[in-house]
């Protein structure tokens, strides 16, 4: 028999996995992961950074010492000693909580997964920042939200453009159930929600009746000054808070948490069990053990200096050698830079080219769910080391000069880019751990 490409489930699957497919961009990144091709798509920590030696011989003893308890199921709302550890790493953003509203999770993923199974009905709006997390955008469609995007600029999320958003999405008639917004060092946008805009923020949504979900791997790993007071440091309410240690610790273990507030937090804590039972034990003790017996405060400093230097790797990289009429953002912490192209290019389409060339990059467009994006990249500067950086910064300023010659040549239409959005996406592909 002809083999056929016929998937004989196709009438059985739910609704929500209509539009769900493998994205062509998978494929790249399995080209994209080979070593002679700079990788600057992934938001993989540099875990290389961490004492092997310590952690191994701490794990060694953890499993010597408390092997009956480490290596058993444990509550399904997650060790109560890392729970009152994590509050204790919140205060450092100024918030002040109990353990009991701390949910310990899967890495901050499992914990936006959740929150969308706990709030979201299929056509409900989320507002989120334009562009955002491809995998929150992932785990809020895979509940069949709507996404409206709000627009942000070099401070982060623009408070007029949110109470605009709120009103217009009112007016059609939809439910908004939460901003979804990441106030520190944004994935993939680069920037920081200012100091002057977090209470107007909160006090528009509060005023609106609209949740906030505020989504804060990175909040630790600032370059230039003490880490930002936390929007759930300034309303305790109306905010649920995501922490993670996959970028200050280890991204391996899948450690993340939620703070809810308390009703909210029930509902978390049986969802999760229902999806995962309890989160991994194991990992929790590697984590309380790291917080206890380590010297991790000394280790997050390593982390930012190493990424400080990676950061400015990119950025004089990008200033040397990127053609005129390209534009980025400046980071003052975390892992990414968002790049604008000139008009006419389509980093999309762009993609197979840069791979041949041997850099690899994530497109705007994975990180909208309107089909906006194409005018974009996210490149990121945490993995690879500055000499690296700049390599492949050379290489993709080559493929941006080849490609603006196109356009030269034979105008706009040669990469059919269609700009603005191809319109609403059923689907986010993703997140591969590529490009988280
Ligand atoms: C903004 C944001 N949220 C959540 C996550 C998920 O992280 P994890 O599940 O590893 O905690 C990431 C990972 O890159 C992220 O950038």
């Amino acid at each position: 028999m002809v083999g056929t490409n016929l998937d004989p489930f196709s009438d059985r699957y739910a609704e929500r996995t209509h539009g769900m497919n493998v994205s062509e961009v998978r494929a790249l990144f399995a080209v994209a992961s080979r070593p002679e091709v700079v990788s600057l798509a992934g938001g993989s920590p540099f875990v290389s950074a961490l004492p092997f030696d310590a952690v191994g011989s701490m794990i060694d003893e953890l499993v010597r010492n408390q092997g009956a308890q480490a290596l058993q199921y444990c509550v399904g709302q997650g060790d109560l000693r890392l729970r009152e550890l994590i509050c204790q790493m919140m205060a450092l953003e100024g918030i002040s909580a109990s353990a009991e509203n701390v949910v310990v999770t899967v890495g901050s993923q499992q914990a936006l997964n959740i929150v969308a199974r706990v709030f979201i009905d299929p056509g409900d709006v989320i507002l989120a920042e334009a562009p955002s997390y491809v995998g929150a955008l992932s785990a809020f469609m895979a509940s069949q939200a709507d996404i409206v995007h709000v627009a942000m600029d070099d401070d982060g999320l623009i408070p007029a453009a949110l109470a605009e958003a709120i009103t217009a999405v009112r007016a059609s008639g939809r439910t908004i159930k939460f901003l979804y917004t990441i106030p520190n060092f944004h994935n993939p946008g680069g920037v920081t929600l200012a100091e002057h805009r977090r209470d107007e923020i909160l006090q528009i949504c509060r005023d609106a009746g609209v949740l906030v979900l505020e989504d804060n791997p990175y909040g630790l790993l600032g370059f230039d000054s003490e880490p930002s007071r936390a929007l759930r440091a300034r309303d305790e309410d109306n905010v649920i808070y995501l922490g993670s240690f996959s970028k200050t610790f280890a991204s391996g273990l899948r450690v993340g948490w939620v703070l809810a507030p308390h009703a909210i937090r029930e509902k978390l804590v049986l969802i999760s069990e229902a999806e995962i039972l309890c989160p991994p034990t194991f990992s929790q003790f590697i984590v309380a053990e790291y917080l206890t017996t380590q010297p991790w405060q000394q280790q997050l400093k390593v982390f930012r200096e190493l990424y400080r230097e990676r950061r400015d790797a990119m950025l004089d990289a990008l200033g040397d050698m990127f053609p005129a009429g390209c534009t980025w953002t400046v980071p003052s912490g975390g892992f990414y830079v968002w790049v604008t192209v000139p008009e006419g290019l389509d980093t999309k389409a762009m993609q197979p080219l840069a791979v041949s060339e041997r850099v690899a990059y994530v497109p705007g467009i994975g990180f909208y769910a309107d089909g906006n994006g194409r005018r974009n990249m996210r490149l990121s500067y945490c993995l690879p080391p500055p000499e690296r950086i700049r390599e492949g910064v050379r290489r993709l300023a080559g493929v941006l000069e080849q490609q603006l010659e196109l356009v030269e040549t034979f105008g706009p239409s040669a990469f059919q880019a269609t700009s603005p959005g191809d319109g609403p996406r059923s689907w986010i592909s993703g997140p591969s751990a590529d490009q988280v």
